[in-house]
This record gives structure tokens, sequence and C-alpha cells, in this order.
């Protein structure tokens, strides 16, 4: 395990944010983890995943434990189902691959989800009509102030919309180091209901679609909206979508008529926030070196030499105008690192 000091994070957030780890230390396997967590002269740290959910503010002024732990291997299957062991550094779309070559059913709908695998849980991650906790089964968590490893099932880990027990009660208390999850290996539950599949699967004149042929689709269409970090900086949507109470919702969609919505419950209602975005004139505009995607108003991006503040101080605007125009507060999904 070797530490290096003054790093540059510029490669390991998807934002593209120049920023300095004062300390920096990749995390290879749960015994060095367990090492770095005991190590003297280093009282914080921060822990990096794949980088694609967060916006770096400021320099780390402290340790960067850079969590890389690679391994997938099955646990146990029968005829119709496989439950899989993920460690928290497999990339998340190069699994989605993985269980596609196998002809694994469950992730199709995931694909290109920036990310490792060891941060999925901790937003619950989703798109395309699946979250992951529809195949989630379990993972293995180190408390921090012990180094000893948890098995958090299903239920503790408490999953929202985008939420989680990691994000609430036990955010900073817990690393996530492996996840399982069952998928399946025949009659797969193929989900296209989503409109965006349904409508690219019929231009593409395919009725029965196989997982593969659904992961191509989600592929397709996440190209033609959202903007590979590779070319452009970015973190997948910057702000969650708001829910509103069924009031709240009546009094938004009745000067609204034309807003989309999707019915979460009987009294709560969700409004894309890339709408009330778009709606406020913000899509495409560019602040220096930070804007808002073109093509998707959720996804706030950096030409180049944008700061984590350049960026947040955008964010803010866009948050105080969408209010003004609505009155619905709308907050961020990445994480602000300050
Ligand atoms: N819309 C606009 N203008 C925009 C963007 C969206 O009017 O600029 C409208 C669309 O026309 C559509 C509705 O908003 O009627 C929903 O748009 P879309 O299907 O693109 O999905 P989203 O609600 O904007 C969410 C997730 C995405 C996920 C997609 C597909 C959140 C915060 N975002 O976006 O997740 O890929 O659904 O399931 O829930 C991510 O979390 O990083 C992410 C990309």
């Amino acid at each position: 395990m070797k530490i290096q000091e003054n790093i540059s994070l510029k490669e390991y957030n998807t934002f593209g944010i120049e920023a300095k780890a004062k300390y920096f230390c990749e995390i290879t396997s749960v015994n060095e983890l367990k090492e770095a967590l005991t190590l003297d002269g280093y009282p914080d740290f921060f822990i990096l995943g794949g980088g694609s959910n967060m916006l770096i503010t400021q320099d780390l002024d402290y340790l960067v434990l850079y969590l890389n732990i690679k391994g997938i291997e099955t646990l146990w299957e029968d005829d119709d189902h496989i439950c899989i062991n993920v460690n928290a550094g497999e990339n998340w779309h190069r699994l989605v691959l993985w269980t596609l070559e196998r002809n694994y059913g469950g992730l199709e709908n995931l694909s290109l989800i920036p990310g490792n695998s060891g941060t999925a849980p901790i937003q619950n991650i989703g798109a395309y009509g699946v979250e992951l906790k529809d195949i989630f089964v379990s993972c293995q968590a180190m408390e921090i102030a012990t180094q000893e490893l948890q098995q958090f099932s299903k239920d503790d880990c408490k999953f929202g919309y985008r939420e989680s027990y990691f994000k609430n009660e036990g955010k900073g208390k817990y690393i996530i180091t492996s996840i399982q999850l069952k998928l399946t290996k025949r009659n797969h539950q193929r989900k296209i209901d989503y409109g965006a599949i349904s409508s690219e699967l019929k231009a593409r004149g395919i009725e029965d679609p196989s997982i593969q042929d659904i992961s191509n689709a989600v592929v397709a269409i996440r190209q033609s909206k959202l903007p590979d970090p590779k070319e452009l900086g970015n973190s997948g949507s910057f702000f969650k979508n708001p829910i509103l109470s069924k009031k709240d919702f009546h009094n938004f969609i009745s000067s609204n008529p034309e807003a989309p919505f999707y019915k979460v419950s009987e009294t709560e209602f969700k409004v894309p926030a890339g709408w009330l975005i778009e709606q406020s004139g913000f899509k495409g505009k560019r602040y220096g070196d930070a804007g808002i995607h073109k093509n998707q108003a959720l996804v706030l991006v950096n030409y180049g030499n944008a700061t984590g503040n350049d960026i947040m101080d955008m964010a803010q605007h866009i948050m105080t105008t969408v209010y003004n125009n609505f009155k619905i507060i709308i907050t961020p999904e990445v994480n602000i690192i300050k």
C-alpha cells in the first residue's frame, strides 16, 4: 500500500474538475482498507469510487482512499437464477457487459451508467424503469469505527428513489466493499414499458427483444441524450426529480397542464426537473466553462476548466430561478464535496 502526495483528481471524477488530494492511496483488497483506516497521522479521509456522482469544490486536504477492489464470482445458482458477488471497484457497465455475455438478465436497463458497483447502493441507481433494488440481495460494508465487515440485507439498506440507509442514518459510518445480486438465467423479466425504450425497439423493428436488444436500445437512448464524460465532463443528472404532494401537484399542473409527470403513489407525483429547467430557459446555456447540456437540461457540464464552484454557482442560479418560476424546490442529486 503506497501513499502518494499532491495527486490531481481530474482523471478520477467524471466532471473532470481539477482538484488535488494532499494524500492519495489506492486500495485493492479488504485487508488494505482495514490497514488504511488504522494508519497513524491521517485522521481524516475521503472514499473515492468511480467519481461519477460528485462535485469537488476544493482541494482535499486529507487522505483520499481510492477503492479499487476487483472481482466477480458466483455464489450459488440453480436452473433459473444465479447470485453473484461483485467487489466494490468493478466498473458498473463492465459488470453489465459481463452479465449479458453470459445471458444473465436483470441489469440490461441499467446499461451505460457511469461509476462503480460499490457505490450503486448508496443512491440506489436507476434508469428506464429499473432500480438497483430490483436485483439487489445484500451488500457487505466495513464499519469505519471498528473496521469490521457487516452484511446488509435489502431491507437494511432502506432503498428509496435515489436514496438509501448509506445516504442517511448510515452516512459516513460504512464503506461498501461488495454487493450481491440475483439475476435470471432464463424467463427474463424484460421491462420495456418506459416510453423511450419501447419506441427505440419499435424503430429498430424488434418485437420480441432479448436482454441484449434492450441493453442496445438503452445504450442508444443514453448516447443520444447524455454526454460521454470522456468527451464532456458531467455527473449524469445533477438534480433529483422533485416529488410533490397531491395539493402542490394540483396547483402546479393546473397552471402547467402540458408538463410531463409520473404518479408515484396516491398522494405523491414526480415532476421531471429537466422539464422545469428547460422551461426556465436554461437548456444549452453556457456560463464560461460551466453549462447546461443541450439535449438534457438535468445534466450540468464542464467544458474544460470550470471549477466546482463555477458549477455550484450555476446550479444555485438554476435552483433559484426554478423556484421563482414554479414554486418548486429542486435539490442536487450529486454529492457536493467541500
Ligand atoms: N425533459 C424535458 N427537458 C429536458 C429533459 C427532460 O422536457 O431537458 C422531459 C422529457 O421530455 C420527459 C421527462 O422530462 O418527458 C423525463 O425525461 P427523461 O426520460 O430523460 O428522464 P429524467 O427524469 O430527466 C431520469 C433519471 C436518469 C435516467 C432517466 C431514464 C433522475 C434524477 N434521473 O431522468 O438518471 O437515466 O430518468 O430513466 O431520476 C442519473 O441519475 O444520472 C440519470 C441519468
